[in-house]
């Protein structure tokens, strides 16, 4: 790769750019195209046949148009899904979101790990199949959470978010014996990639303190690894913000800092 390669990151709305800002700072030589799928949100209100069939064309269409050198798809509700089918439809890598199950089990020391994902991820094989190879003999509890996704993202734009209705998807997650704290959750995994966007909110709201799990950084080091060498002394490249429904998002300087300070076209 001789250029700046363009990295186009997707979701179903704005969760993504909790990815984004992590992909960013590890490679900031790469060209941004953000696609957020606005006009079928939230994805963890539709059937696998529905997010099949919405998500392989749309992808067809955006490689057309962008030619991205590697696509992100930041979406758990959607990476649980359809990354076989990208992968055996399209030729350049794609790097997916999924819950981060494995190495919360692996650092756990009460054995009780969360995961907190949207409805559709909870209930997919995929995180099935994670939790039966990776649990380690832990006790893990799926907690899909109908609206803290769409809470997120009223948050970003500057919405007030009442506590009650955080703590009403938030509380399932802390399981055990509240006043032992080696007989209760201590880990939760954030399998929604708009849940960080909360993060503060949800450390303040948990009854006691656990580790979150967020696999943003993870997923920035596999994109460095995949594009290879950075291009050195190469200035910072553009980036581009698209929404499906063509709205006027009207979010302004808001977005900057996850784009790195890009001001997104
Ligand atoms: N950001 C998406 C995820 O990581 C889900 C939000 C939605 O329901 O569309 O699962």
């Amino acid at each position: 790769m001789t250029n700046s390669p363009t990295i186009l990151v997707f979701d179903s709305g704005l969760g993504g750019l909790t990815v984004l800002r992590e992909v960013v700072a590890a490679r900031p030589d790469a060209h941004y195209v953000y696609v957020a799928d606005d006009a079928f949100f939230p994805y963890g209100h539709h059937s696998e046949d529905e997010i099949i069939a919405r998500v392989v064309p749309l992808m067809g269409e955006l490689i057309r148009t962008h030619d991205p050198d590697l696509v992100v798809i930041a979406c758990n509700t959607a990476s649980t899904l359809v990354l076989s089918h990208l992968r055996a439809a399209y030729s350049l890598p794609f790097v997916g979101t999924v819950p981060a199950i494995k190495p919360a089990c692996a650092q756990s020391k009460t054995r009780r790990v969360s995961v907190l994902g949207t409805k559709g991820t909870v209930k997919r094989e995929y995180t099935k199949a994670l939790i039966r190879d990776f649990a380690q003999g832990c006790e893990v509890t799926l907690v899909g959470s109908p609206e803290l996704a769409s809470l997120a993202e009223r948050a970003l734009g500057g919405n007030p978010i009442s506590d009650g209705d955080i703590l009403v998807e938030l509380t399932p997650c802390f399981v055990g014996n509240p006043q032992d704290a080696g007989a209760r959750t201590d880990t939760v995994v954030l399998a929604c990639t708009h849940y960080p966007l909360l993060l503060e909110r949800l450390k303040t709201l948990a009854p006691w303190r656990v580790d979150w799990i967020d696999p943003a950084p993870a997923i920035a080091r596999r994109v460095s690894d995949l594009l290879g060498t950075r291009i050195g002394g190469v200035a910072q490249s553009g980036a581009k913000m698209i929404f499906t429904s063509n709205r006027v998002h009207g979010l302004g300087a808001m977005l900057t800092p996850f784009f790195g300070g890009r001001v997104p076209a």
